[in-house]
C-alpha cells in the first residue's frame, strides 16, 4: 500500500491542494480531487486483487521488463509518440487509469496513477508518479478535476469496460479529454496476440481485446465523443518488431491505435 504523502509546493499536484494525499483508496481521503465514501473503491483484502489485477500483482517485475527487452525498446517509444500529441495543451492534472508499472505516465508527464495491483504501483511509485490503489470502475476522485484522462491498454483487462469509462468521463473536467491507447482485435497485432493467448501467454490469456466498434460503442455510451485519432504499428507482428514512426489517423492495419475522445456533452 502506498504511504500517505503530503504534497509539496513543487509537486506536480500542488494545485490540487495542500491535503490532497496519495492513499491506498480506501483510507480516508477527503480535499481536493478524492472522492468522499460514495466513489471509493471496492476494498480488496490485503493480498487479494479484483478482477485480472492479481496477475498483474504476480507477474509485475516480468510485465514492466518488456519495456527493457528488444521489443519493448522498439516499440514502447513509437507508443508514446502515438499518445504524447493528443495530450498535448490539455489542463492539469493528468490521471492514468490502469497506471501498472507507470512507464507511459512517466513517459508523458502523467501525474497520478490509479491500479488495483499494488506491486506494479511500487515501480509507478519509484518512477515519480503519485499513485492511488483502486479499480476503474469506481474510481475514488471527484467529479470533473482531470484535463487528461489517460487509459492504455487497460479496457481490455477490466472487469466491466464500459464501467471504467463511464467512470473516466465522470472525472474528466469539460475541457478535457480522454486519451486511450488500444490494440483492436481484428487487427495483425490483435489476432497475433490472440494466437499467443491461444498458446499461454499469461497477459494476453487475462486480455479480452475489442474491436474497433466495440470499443467506440463503449466510448460513446460513456458520453465521450472520438476527437481525433493517431496510429503506430504498421509493421507484421513478429517477436522482433523495428521501431516505428506513428501517424495522424488510424485504419485496420494499424496494431496501436490512440484516440482523444472529449465530453459529448456537458456533465
Ligand atoms: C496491460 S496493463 C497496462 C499498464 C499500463 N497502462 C501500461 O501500458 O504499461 C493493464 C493494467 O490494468 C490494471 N487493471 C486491471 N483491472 C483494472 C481495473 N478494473 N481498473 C483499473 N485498472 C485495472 C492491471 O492491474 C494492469 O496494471
Amino acid at each position: 500500500m502506498a504511504e500517505a504523502e503530503e504534497a509539496s509546493p513543487a509537486s506536480p499536484v500542488r494545485h490540487l491542494g495542500a491535503a490532497a494525499e496519495i492513499h491506498d483508496a480506501h483510507t480516508e481521503v477527503a480535499a481536493g480531487m478524492y472522492a468522499s465514501s460514495e466513489h471509493r473503491a471496492p476494498r480488496p483484502g490485503r493480498g487479494q486483487a479484483v478482477g485480472t489485477a492479481g496477475l498483474f500483482e504476480r507477474l509485475a517485475a516480468r510485465y514492466d521488463a518488456w519495456y527493457d527487452g528488444p521489443a519493448g525498446a522498439a516499440l514502447f517509444p513509437s507508443e508514446v509518440a502515438c499518445l504524447r500529441p493528443l495530450l498535448r495543451g490539455l489542463p492539469r492534472p493528468w490521471a492514468e487509469i490502469g497506471v501498472g508499472s507507470g512507464r507511459f505516465a512517466a513517459a508523458l508527464g502523467v501525474d497520478v496513477g490509479l491500479d488495483p495491483a499494488a506491486a506494479p504501483l511500487a515501480l509507478a511509485r519509484s518512477r515519480g508518479i503519485r499513485v492511488v490503489r483502486g479499480v476503474g470502475e469506481h474510481l475514488p476522485f471527484r467529479p470533473a478535476v482531470f484535463g487528461a484522462v489517460l487509459i492504455v491498454v487497460t479496457v481490455c483487462f477490466a472487469d466491466d469496460p464500459a464501467a471504467l469509462l463511464a467512470e473516466a468521463r465522470r472525472v474528466v473536467r469539460p475541457d478535457g479529454a480522454v486519451v486511450l491507447g488500444e490494440v483492436f482485435t481484428e487487427s495483425p497485432w490483435g489476432r497475433f496476440y490472440r494466437h499467443q493467448a491461444a498458446s499461454g501467454h499469461p497477459f494476453y490469456s487475462a486480455a479480452h481485446f475489442l474491436t474497433r466498434d466495440q470499443a467506440l460503442a463503449l466510448v460513446t455510451r460513456a458520453g465521450l465523443r472520438l476527437q481525433a485519432a493517431r496510429s503506430t504499428l504498421y509493421q507484421p507482428p513478429t517477436d522482433s518488431p523495428q521501431p516505428e514512426s506513428a501517424r495522424d489517423g488510424e485504419t485496420p492495419a494499424a496494431g496501436f491505435v490512440c484516440w482523444r475522445t472529449v465530453p459529448a456533452h456537458p456533465a
